[in-house]
């Protein structure tokens, strides 16, 4: 069997993930995490947060994920969240076009190209129908909006979308979470909720759903005074695969941070800062760092948005899978919001002392401009205060022109009361910058469930096991009765019972034969069993387990809590 198709497998059997409302005929991009890996997603996300937000010093918040449409006409999802459609003109599917020539060709970035180049390469290379086999060559491939739609109240007068990505509840609230920054830059804003994308060809389980969770960070920064703290992450190793590598058939090459930033590979201080960060996260976690890479955008690959931008990617079936973006954002969102919304997304920088700076300023004779304009006359003075600020030589001739809607509006200089000033100015309003990890969730748990699976042999059994890292693991202790007779079990409950009363995630198994329940606990990632056996009514001791190795050693029931406390800290099973 495939890595992959023995991965959902295990995933259906022992409740990690399935395929959601299969009651129904299922629901193609749309999976429920069932008790496992609901509980190891949560997890995740807990570790995620204890490094991004607690560790970091950064703020979270939990926006609503039905945002109205103006947010996306400012932030660009409206006319530029687009992947290519190519629909089957026999059987009807619908396939992403640039993933079709991507597998008939070796082309690895079709995405960049446009429709037409796409379709082209399609006939050329006879790509046919994966679903009938249908030659597509004739079919127009098209722009088709990720977002899914919906109509905020009854009637369709106010549409809004389900948010493509989390960030946008995080830039849309900037104004007020400055407050809370006490208007000081850089801060951090972290959230972990759902985003949704109406996916043209969901596949490879977990890897492309219609409805997933991701863990963003928004840094917004003062481009042009902070740095990022990068003596926390000087030394760390990161493997890198750079645009230029990959357009000359390069290889990964391992660099520092350090050395990445003297060297150009990255760019951006704050992309580099981040890259470093997250290694241990994908650690912790559990990823295998051999089947892990940072891979740069290429130049056409970069969303409307970002100015520099890796991906870390995870190794899984013989796929490379992006699991986290690192985006430099520059002021891009922040600006839009600005133009589109009646609020400031700026904050004020103090300067260190006040500086005298010259200004010009307007103060026009309303009673010349409201009988000669009428109505237009507060957006003409909207637009001298504008053109004084931008272009003092406009108004160095007789007369001045400025436009208001399409409209040129024509006035003597003498009425605009245009004058040069020196002021005094502790600062100003500039727009922050930001930096942005973006994190997939259920990339990362399928990823994870990917990398720790493995099969030994244990007792000359054949074995299957999941060596999740024990932060993660959905249970950290099985408590198992030898039996369920003669007192064993009711003494095992009351083990299990004592054990999640010290905080511990406890599972009580007792059903089939003692092997049984460690194979069940080994295949979904428990790392210690508990095993309350005949001794244990004697001298009150227990054996434990330990999932990897499968030695074990006996503990008093007394010491037990401090046990698991000490091998979840890291102490081996010897040192007990
Ligand atoms: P892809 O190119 O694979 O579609 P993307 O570049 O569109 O991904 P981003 O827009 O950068 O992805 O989204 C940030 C993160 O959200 C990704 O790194 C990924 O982990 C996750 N993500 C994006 N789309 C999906 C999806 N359809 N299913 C699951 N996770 C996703
Ligand atoms: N916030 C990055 C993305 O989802 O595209």
């Amino acid at each position: 069997m495939s890595e992959l198709t023995d991965l959902s497998e295990l995933a259906k059997r022992r409740g990690f993930f399935f395929a959601s409302n299969e009651a129904y005929g299922g629901t193609a991009g749309f999976y429920t995490f069932g008790p496992e890996g609901a509980a190891l997603k949560r997890n995740v996300e807990d570790v995620w947060r204890d490094r991004f937000v607690r560790e970091l010093g950064h703020m979270e918040l939990e926006a609503p994920t039905v945002m109205p449409e103006a947010v996306f006409e400012a932030s660009g999802h409206l006319d530029t969240f687009d992947d290519m459609i190519l629909e089957c003109g026999d059987c009807g599917a619908t396939h992403r076009a640039d993933h079709l020539v991507e597998d008939a060709t070796d082309v690895d970035d079709a995405e960049a190209f446009a429709p037409e180049r796409v379709a082209d390469l399609v006939a050329d290379h006879d790509v046919a129908c994966p679903s009938c086999g249908v030659p597509l060559a004739d079919r127009p491939v098209e722009a088709f909006n990720l977002m899914f739609g919906t109509n905020i109240g009854p009637g369709s007068s106010s549409p809004g979308y389900l948010r493509p990505e989390t960030a946008q509840g995080i830039f849309v609230e900037f104004p007020r979470l400055k407050e809370y920054a006490r208007n000081q830059l850089p801060f951090g804003v972290a959230q972990i909720g759902r985003a949704y994308r109406n996916e043209i060809s969901p596949r490879r389980a977990l890897v492309r759903v219609r409805e997933f969770t991701q863990a963003e960070l928004e840094h917004f920064i003062d481009p042009e005074y902070d740095d990022p703290p990068l003596e926390r992450v000087d030394d760390v190793e990161l493997p890198l695969y750079s645009a230029a590598a990959q357009q000359d058939d390069g290889d990964l090459e391992h660099h520092t941070v350090a050395e990445a930033l003297e060297a150009g590979v990255v760019e951006s201080e704050w992309v580099a800062y981040y890259l470093g960060e997250a290694l241990a996260f994908y650690e912790a976690i559990g990823v295998d760092m051999d089947r892990f890479r940072y891979r740069q955008h290429l130049p056409g690959e970069l969303s409307h948005y970002a100015a520099d931008c890796w991906d870390a990617e995870t190794e899984v079936g013989g796929n490379w899978v992006e699991v986290t973006g690192f985006a430099y954002r520059s002021d891009y969102d922040l600006r839009k919001h600005g133009k589109h919304s009646e609020e400031e997304f700026t904050v004020f920088r103090q300067y260190d002392e006040p500086k005298t700076v010259e200004r010009a300023t307007v103060d026009p004779d309303m009673s010349y401009l409201g009988p000669t304009f009428g109505g237009a006359a507060g957006d003409v003075v909207d637009a001298l205060e504008a053109l004084a600020r931008r272009d003092r030589s406009a108004f160095d001739g007789d007369a001045v022109t400025v436009e208001v809607d399409d409209e040129s509006y024509t006035l003597p200089v003498e009425k605009t009361g245009f004058a040069v000033e020196e002021q005094t100015e502790s600062g100003e309003h500039i727009t922050p910058h930001v930096v942005e990890p973006s994190f997939g969730i259920d990339r990362l748990v399928y990823s994870v469930l990917a990398h720790r699976h493995g099969t030994d042999e244990v007792d000359g059994e054949e074995r299957s096991f999941l060596a999740l890292p024990t932060g993660v693991a959905p249970t950290t202790v099985a408590v198992v009765p030898l039996m369920t007779k003669d007192g064993l079990d009711e003494r095992a409950r009351e083990v299990a019972a004592s054990l999640r009363a010290a905080g511990f995630e406890v599972n009580y198994d007792d059903t089939g034969n003692i092997g049984r329940r460690y194979r069940r606990q080994d295949e979904v990632g428990t790392p210690y069993c508990v095993t309350v056996d005949y001794d244990t009514l004697e001298d009150d001791t227990v054996t434990v387990r330990e999932r990897d190795s499968t030695d074990q050693t006996r503990v008093a029931v007394d010491d037990l809590a401090d046990a698991v406390d000490r091998l979840v800290s890291g102490a081996a099973l010897s040192e007990l």
